[in-house]
């Protein structure tokens, strides 16, 4: 019987997932779920084949510099990657895999909530009930912003933003959105296609933020294209928080240049900036887009379908390095 590849998972994973690492290889579980220092990484991964990491373990430059040789592949349980330093992984020849498509419907669902929540108050309303400090219904109080028929902007029309133009329509939205490319008509479906980021922002009666997190797109929205969006726009965030600048957020949020933002995802999370929970045009969620159960086992199935690929000598599906 030939020896099972060693498998260091750095994160609790769902039951199924274990189960089926349990099963094919000789996993080393994180049964505490506590997220391991840099130097944990790399003293844990001594001997091991392969990482599945999450997205809360940082494999920069140089942690990857210092993994040992024995690691030959990061099956990240992530669509998201801006977490491990492709170009390091690449130099020292170890393999990187994501997880795309099966957590789609899942972000584009909390999407659809940040938009909803942001939009009616929902925060504000919840605590109401939960302080006890409803005291009555009033024809004046709680008055949000209505959804149905207002344009969103999509900035990033892949797969999560195709899904959430689809939910969107169900609120009779109108669609605009900015690409690198722009899509062809059938997938388009009717949503107005802008050349540029500068030239959607001014269209979105609210905007929802669907673009990686690269060099490029970090702080993407800042002061200056902030202000580029209607007064009393609505903005959602379920991508990165890399992609805000927060000063500029917050100070379009207490102005009243934005009326509400619906964030799921920050900058330092979890430690993030204090200013957005003393602000009550705030929807904040804890990076919970793709946390449903059947998204989290699809995730670790496809990490590990990328796995079986890697030591059964296969391309995996999901390569990105
Ligand atoms: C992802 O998969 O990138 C989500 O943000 C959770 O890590």
């Amino acid at each position: 019987m030939s020896k099972k590849a060693v498998v260091l998972v750095t994160r609790k994973l769902p039951d199924a997932v274990e189960a089926r690492l349990e099963r094919d290889y000789d996993a080393r579980f994180n049964s505490a779920d506590r997220v391991y220092t840099s130097d944990e990484l790399v003293e844990f991964s001594a001997g091991a084949d392969a990482i599945i990491p999450c997205h809360t373990e940082k494999l920069t430059a140089a942690v990857i510099e210092r993994l040992p040789d024995s690691v030959r592949a990061i099956c990240s349980f992530s669509v998201g990657f801006d977490h491990i330093d492709l170009d390091a992984a690449k130099a020292r020849g170890i393999i990187v895999t994501n997880t795309p498509d099966v957590l789609s419907d899942a972000t584009a669902e909390i999407a659809m909530l940040l938009i909803l929540g942001a939009a009616r108050r929902a925060h504000e309303g919840e605590q109401q009930i939960r302080t006890a400090t409803w005291s009555d219904w009033s024809a004046i109080g709680g008055l949000g912003i209505q959804v149905t028929g207002k344009r969103l902007g999509i900035l990033g029309m892949g797969r999560v933003g195709q899904i959430l133009a689809k939910r969107a329509r169900g609120f009779d939205m109108q669609i605009h959105y900015h690409n690198r490319s722009r899509l062809s008509p059938d997938i388009e479906a009717g949503a107005i296609y802008h050349g540029s980021v500068e030239q959607l922002l001014p269209q979105c009666d609210f905007l929802s933020l669907h673009c990686p997190a690269t060099p490029e797109t970090e702080r993407l929205m800042n002061a200056e294209r902030l202000g580029l969006l209607p007064d009393g726009a609505i903005l959602v965030n379920t991508a990165r928080g890399a992609i805000v600048d927060d000063d500029a957020l917050i100070e379009a949020l207490r102005s009243g240049k934005l009326f509400a933002a619906g964030l799921d995802v920050f900058n330092n999370e979890p430690d993030i900036d204090p200013r957005y929970k003393a602000l009550d045009n705030t929807f904040l969620l804890p990076h919970i887009g793709s946390a449903t159960r059947e998204t989290r086992d699809a995730m670790g199935f496809r990490a590990l379908d990328n796995l079986d690929a890697i030591t059964a000598g296969r391309e995996p599906p999901d390569r990105l390095a």
